[in-house]
């Protein structure tokens, strides 16, 4: 189990300091995130868009889930594991979702679930709290649904949207979840949620008002090139780097400059005499 529990996270919401919770999708990335000592690791059904190639997080199946999730929790220590539920593993039904919720715990060594959606999810919340599988809310833009909320685009700027993630960020935390995501709102309405309920507050997109916030990680070291949200702050801009280097290798390879007598070994005289000898 995590030194970081669920527990110590909704504490944080009264004690401070704000939460940080970054992605990670396998092992090296996991073991430096937790090295970092970042509360929370989370396996984004990102994954989908950053690691493999969908146009969106809809096709992530649980299988793909949950063989990230088995290499990832390998990499962590300290942080709290949260693995993602894929669209249409907890909307059929509570009992569904309870089943592979469970997986999560139970095959890939995870400590929660994260799942999108407010009011019509908290039965869902409420049905894996009871039976011990602690969860994390997601309200705001959910991108599982993005399509149908007019594509990744700020939510809750009009009153009627608005008024609805209020009252979903409210179903979530009745329901029994520690913790609830914001993505992309409003700083306003945000910091308005952040008063209102008794878990903490997730922002990404959501402005400096949350208890905590949270990131891509390869948004954050400039590793997806495909779209950068507004939201994101790049700490490192990786891809032009790397693509350096790997034009580097391939010049030098074929300058015949790599590999260098360092960089191989000796030792084989004997042996090479010995097979010619043969011959
Ligand atoms: O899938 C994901 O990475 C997420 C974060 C953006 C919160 O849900």
């Amino acid at each position: 189990m995590a030194d970081i529990t669920p527990v110590h996270i909704r504490e944080r919401k009264l004690q401070g300091p704000p939460i940080t919770m970054l992605t990670a999708y396998d092992y090296s990335f996991a073991s430096m995130v937790d090295a970092a000592g970042i509360d929370i690791i989370l396996v984004g059904d990102s994954l989908g868009m950053v690691v493999l190639g969908y146009d969106s997080t809809v096709p992530v199946t649980m299988e793909e889930m949950l063989h990230h999730c088995r290499a990832v929790s390998r990499g962590v220590k300290r942080a709290l594991l949260v693995g993602d539920m894929p669209f249409m593993s907890y909307q059929v039904s509570p009992e569904d979702a309870l089943m592979n919720a469970s997986r999560f715990l139970k095959e890939a060594g995870c400590d929660a679930v994260k799942l999108e959606g407010g009011v019509d999810v908290a039965p869902v919340i409420e049905r894996l709290v009871k039976a011990g599988i602690p969860v994390m809310g997601h309200v705001g833009l959910t991108p599982q649904t993005a399509s149908s909320l007019g594509g990744f685009r700020v939510q809750g700027k009009d009153i009627e949207r608005a008024r609805a993630i209020y009252k979903d960020a409210l179903a979530v935390a009745e329901a029994g979840a520690f913790s609830v995501v914001l993505e992309c709102i409003p700083s306003e309405l945000s910091v308005l949620i952040t008063k209102e309920v008794d878990i903490p507050t997730i922002g990404i997109g959501a402005g400096p008002g949350c208890d905590g916030q949270v990131l891509v990680t390869n948004d954050l070291l400039g590793l997806y090139e495909k779209f950068t949200p507004k939201f994101v702050r790049k700490y490192l801009d990786l891809a032009p780097k790397i693509n350096q280097a790997l034009k580097t290798f391939k010049k030098e390879v074929e300058a015949g400059d790599f590999p260098s007598l360092e960089e191989s070994f000796s030792g084989g005289e004997e042996a090479v005499k010995a097979i010619r000898a043969q011959n």
